[in-house]
């Protein structure tokens, strides 16, 4: 048995903290900006059916095992995987596990940080009263007023990016713990209002069967109408693989943030109780922010395959309509922009941590390097909306923003969670496994490791293999 570790950036203060630090990375635009408008895109039901079934069999046990070989390495992820690979006698190929999840936040920090900026431009928006009886039509033009200026957008990107870095070079536990206390679950409640208000509309059985009604058609089918006028359908894996993507994204999984998370956590207490808690807490916003803007949608004649600007386009117009709704709506982009903030945060905290602990840097010149680069890449997200969002512009039909978006989340993140699943599943021996999780080998500790060796790996990789075609 190893001797007990501890990290040399401190701990959380408690199990308490530690878990709403971790659903502050979990819960953030992946959950209220980009579930709701790839469900759109992607058809509804069956798709949000698939996504919850990558939550349960892939996502959750993967979140356990990167808690668990965080709180085992006790260091920044790539030193975790060194470390641990020498106490597992491993391959040392698998220490690249580390630097792919650098990379992998150095990409998705770039993209995270420009959409966050659009949250900050719409609190100010919103406390403006720009939004007081609007109609659809004059919402989108006004978002599309936004995205056509990248000045002001990369102003936006610029301060977002900054906050994060001021936080991220305080240390994680100072700047977060009192901010997550209580933005969260004010958060939630403001979420539900936006439900309540939802369901006062006449469209929101519409919304609702939208988000649960099962239409496998639209899952394995991508239909186009051709210059003849006729509609042709093929079958896709790409949804599927978008629908497991998101599962890796939404939890933070895959790249090493909710690794280093768990190398703060307080040793003795149960990660398997924590990270149930963790899923069903970001589940559970995920479906609430789709129940409260499909009805919108709906009822508004708006489209529910609108794309990234889905609730820039559809939440003011709820907020120009409700009574109090410019003080709710000034609220809700705060509550946004601070989901977004906590999950930043931890984007670039396994890169920083490494920095720390390797090249003896500071935290302050640490996180700004990292800032820094990640701002200069989120310039090429800022003009993928307009400069740069013409077809001359796009590789396979795709912008930069979405070339980089589809990189991370719908592959590294997958691929590095595939890893995780292998190494803690097959090179960890049970004992260890055993002992850090802190279970009997009983029916929960068997169920698990099964899942993590057999079920999610295999699901991971038939989803891909279906997605490039040859299955
Ligand atoms: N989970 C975050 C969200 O849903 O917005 C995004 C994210 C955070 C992805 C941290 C990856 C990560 F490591």
């Amino acid at each position: 048995m190893p001797e007990q570790r501890s990290s040399i950036h401190g701990q959380w203060s408690s199990r308490f903290i530690f878990m709403l630090a971790a659903i502050g990375s979990a819960v953030g635009l992946g959950n209220i900006w980009k579930f709701p408008y790839i469900a759109g895109e992607n058809g509804g039901g069956a798709f949000v059916l698939v996504y919850l079934c990558c939550i349960a069999l892939i996502g959750a046990p993967i979140m356990m095992a990167e808690i668990l070989l965080g709180r085992r390495g006790r260091r920044s992820p790539i030193n975790t995987m060194r470390v641990l690979v020498r106490e597992e006698r491993a391959h040392r190929a698998w220490s690249l596990l580390g630097w792919g999840g650098v990379i992998t936040g150095f990409l998705i920090l770039s993209y995270y940080s420009v959409i966050a900026g659009w949250a900050l431009a719409y609190v100010f928006r919103a406390a403006a009263g720009t939004f007081m009886g609007v109609d659809a039509e004059t919402v989108v033009a006004q978002f599309e007023g936004l995205l056509s200026s990248p000045g002001s957008v990369l102003a936006w990107h610029t301060i977002f990016m900054v906050m994060t870095m001021v936080v991220v070079a305080r240390g994680v536990r100072g700047g977060l713990e009192m901010a997550v206390t209580f933005l969260m679950p004010a958060l939630f409640v403001l979420l539900l209002i936006l439900v309540g208000y939802a369901m006062s509309l006449g469209a929101f059985e519409q919304g609702f069967n939208f988000l649960f009604n099962l239409n496998f058609g639209k899952v394995f089918q991508v239909c186009e109408t051709g210059a003849s006028g006729v509609e042709q359908c093929r079958f896709t894996g790409e949804p599927m693989l978008i629908a497991l993507g998101h599962a890796f994204f939404t939890l933070s999984l895959g790249m090493g943030a909710i690794m280093v998370y768990g190398s703060y956590m307080p040793g003795k207490t149960s990660i398997a109780s924590a990270t149930l808690v963790i899923v069903a807490a970001d589940t559970i916003v995920a479906l609430l922010a789709g129940l409260a803007i499909f009805p919108i949608v709906f009822a508004n004649g708006l489209e529910p395959a609108a794309g990234p600007g889905l609730i820039f386009q559809t939440l003011p117009i709820a907020f120009g309509a409700m009574s109090g709704g410019q003080f709710f709506g000034t609220l809700f982009f705060v509550l946004l922009v601070f989901a977004a903030w906590s999950s930043a945060i931890s984007i670039i905290e396994p890169t920083v941590a490494w920095l720390v602990e390797n090249h003896g840097m500071r935290r302050v010149p640490a996180a700004a390097l990292v800032g820094i680069l990640a701002w200069f890449l989120g310039i090429g997200t800022v003009l993928s909306f307009n400069l740069l969002s013409g077809e001359e512009f796009q590789l396979f039909g795709k912008t930069l923003f979405d070339l980089i978006d589809y990189l991370t989340a719908n592959i590294l993140l997958p691929l590095g969670g595939l890893c995780i699943a292998l190494f803690t599943g097959w090179v960890m021996s049970r004992a260890s496994s055993l002992d850090e999780l802190g279970m009997r080998d009983g029916i929960g500790y068997r169920t698990w490791r099964f899942l993590l060796r057999y079920i999610s790996p295999l699901l991971v990789l038939i989803v891909f293999f279906n997605a490039i075609g040859l299955l």
